[in-house]
Parts: C-alpha cells; sequence; structure tokens
C-alpha cells in the first residue's frame, strides 16, 4: 500500500492542520425568547435548556454570548392570548415587548447584532405568518403588515430584519419600506428556503403559535423540493436580501450546499427548534452525548455551505470552543 490516508489523521496537531472546515462563535447566532415580567425565566418544556426570558434576563445572556464571541441574537416575542389578533396588529407597536427588548439590547449590548424575525405567527389568533381570509393565508394583504412590522423592529433599532413568512415579494415590499424610512443600513435576511417542516414543533410550543387549523404548506416549501428553492434564491437576491437562509438545517444540507454554488450572497443555515431538541432528549436518556453532538452537528452545516448558524445551542457550543 502506497497510499494511506490515515496518516493524515494520526494526531491532533495533523488534523488540525488539514481540517477543512472551522467552526466559530462567530459564526453563531443565538435565538431567544421574550416574554413581558422582571426577573422571569420559563423553561420550555420541549426545549430543555431554553426558557422564554424576560428583558432583565434577555439582556443578562445577550451579555453573556457577547462575552463568548456570538454574533448575534435572533428574537421571539412570546405574546399573552389576548395581545393577539387576525391582523397582528400589536407587531407594529412602537412599545411593544419586541420594541422594547430591542431597545433595551442596543442600549446595553450594542455591538451584539439583534435579528428580528418578520411574519404575523406569534401576533396572530390564527397562528399564521399571513393574514387568514376565508380559510386561506392571503399574500397580498399580508405584504403591508410585514413591511409596517419589519419598519417598526427598524426603528427600535434592529440591525437585520429576517423574514420568516415565505409570502411571495415580501423581501422587496420589506425592502422599500426601509428605504423610504431611511434604514438603508438594516439588513434582510431572508428565510429563502423555508420548509413546512415538522421539526418546528417545540418553537411552536415555546410561542404557543401553532396554527388554530390547517397547516404551512401553502407558504412555506415543500420538503420535497430543492429546485423550488433556487427559484425562491433568484427573487430573493433580485428584491435585495442580503443573505439567504436554508431552514432546517440539517434534513437539507443539500439545498445548503445547492445555494453554496448558485449565489455569492452569504448563506445562513437555522438548526432549528426540533433538532436541538432531538439532541437533548437523547441525551437525556443517557444515549448521545449533546456537546459532541452539537458541534458535529454545527460543523456539518458550516461543511455543506453555511456561513452563519441560527441555534439554540449557540451559547453552548461557544463555551465548548472556548
Ligand atoms: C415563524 C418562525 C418559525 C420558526 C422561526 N420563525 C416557526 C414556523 O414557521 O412555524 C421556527 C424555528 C424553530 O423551529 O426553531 N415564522
Amino acid at each position: 500500500m502506497q497510499v494511506r490516508p490515515r496518516r493524515n489523521r494520526r494526531n491532533t496537531a495533523i488534523r488540525g492542520l488539514i481540517r477543512e472546515t472551522h467552526l466559530a462563535a462567530g459564526h453563531l447566532v443565538q435565538p431567544l425568547f421574550v416574554q413581558d415580567g422582571e426577573a422571569l425565566r420559563t423553561e420550555i418544556p420541549s426545549m430543555p435548556g431554553q426558557a422564554r426570558l424576560s428583558i432583565d434576563l434577555l439582556i443578562e445572556t445577550a451579555h453573556e454570548a457577547h462575552e463568548l464571541g456570538v454574533a448575534g441574537v435572533a428574537l421571539f416575542p412570546a405574546l399573552p392570548d389576548d395581545e393577539k389578533d387576525p391582523r397582528g396588529s400589536a407587531s407594529t407597536k412602537p412599545e411593544g415587548l419586541l420594541p422594547r427588548a430591542i431597545r433595551a439590547l442596543k442600549a446595553r449590548v450594542p455591538e451584539l447584532l439583534v435579528i428580528t424575525d418578520v411574519a404575523l405567527d406569534p401576533y396572530s389568533s390564527d397562528g399564521h405568518d399571513g393574514v387568514v381570509i376565508d380559510g386561506r393565508i392571503d399574500n397580498d394583504e399580508t405584504l403591508p403588515l410585514l413591511a409596517a412590522m419589519a419598519l417598526t423592529q427598524a426603528e427600535a433599532g434592529a440591525d437585520i430584519v429576517a423574514p420568516s413568512d415565505m409570502m411571495d415579494g415580501r423581501v422587496g415590499v420589506i425592502r422599500s419600506a426601509l428605504d423610504d424610512a431611511g434604514y438603508t443600513e438594516v439588513g434582510i435576511g431572508a428565510y429563502c428556503a423555508k420548509y413546512a417542516s415538522a421539526f418546528y414543533g417545540p418553537f411552536r410550543d415555546a410561542l404557543d403559535s401553532a396554527p388554530k387549523a390547517g397547516d404551512k404548506k401553502t407558504y412555506q416549501m415543500d420538503p420535497a423540493n430543492a429546485r423550488e428553492a433556487l427559484r425562491e434564491l433568484a427573487l430573493d437576491e433580485e428584491e435585495g436580501a442580503d443573505w439567504v437562509m436554508v431552514k432546517p438545517g440539517l434534513p437539507y444540507l443539500d439545498v445548503i450546499a445547492l445555494f453554496r454554488d448558485s449565489t455569492a450572497l452569504p448563506v445562513a443555515a437555522y438548526h432549528v427548534s426540533g433538532e436541538y431538541a432531538m439532541l437533548r432528549a437523547a441525551a437525556a436518556q443517557g444515549w448521545l452525548d449533546y456537546e459532541s453532538s452539537l458541534l458535529e452537528s454545527l460543523t456539518a452545516l458550516r461543511r455543506a455551505g453555511a456561513d452563519a448558524i441560527f441555534s439554540y445551542g449557540a451559547l453552548d457550543a461557544a463555551r465548548l470552543l472556548r
């Protein structure tokens, strides 16, 4: 045998020397759930280690994230049912929970990126990302609401708004609304290939935001499709997205790799709630090691081509990488 691949794996130094993919805290974004109140931490049973945090505790976690080198946080507000309505009107209140959280973060941890989600579901009494009219999710009725929501977030200080709603044309209307109001520096991180996935279950527990009727298959993508993601990519690029996301993460590595080869835009991946829950659940049984399976998952997302990764394990990974 002349050729022995194992020579390149002989020891730590050689493996480090030739490693193709690197994972650093700076590649990571920690999603966080925020709720009203003070000193309030409400654990999310289906996402062990994650909780809804009141703004004071959110700030503490944000400080820690920043100290660990995590690039940013992605915020999701948990509203009580009596603040939800069919048009998600709470999403444009300047004194609403999310704008208050954004302002507090930008005042206290200004260097940490604040990324906000643009979609109706946390605010909608129907639990859908768009407006429901006669049982259908109305695309064009939803667009101005999304633009107004993004504007409210930008006014509060969001660095990047991230439309996750999958309405057609939303990146364009949000870009125009931001530019018209002078927010030309606020970026759009488009959830570009967002699939109608069963892996979002624990997230919907966290926000109590599951659809009241039907499912999200008329707007989120069919898990069977990869070519269709290229149509979404072309549109989001044309409409001015600053980066494009694939979601979920590990079940869609092929789509991440396809995007990496098909666009010059940065590509993000979302290691979603169900992916996190699986690791935690198996670890709780003693069937998997959480720490190493988390780092392996995140490395695999990077290897497939993700520049940035949203993961509930971001803080944990950053601690391990230190
Ligand atoms: C809302 C939104 C969802 C997620 C992020 N933004 C849920 C959904 O579309 O139902 C899922 C995140 C996760 O599962 O971690 N539009």
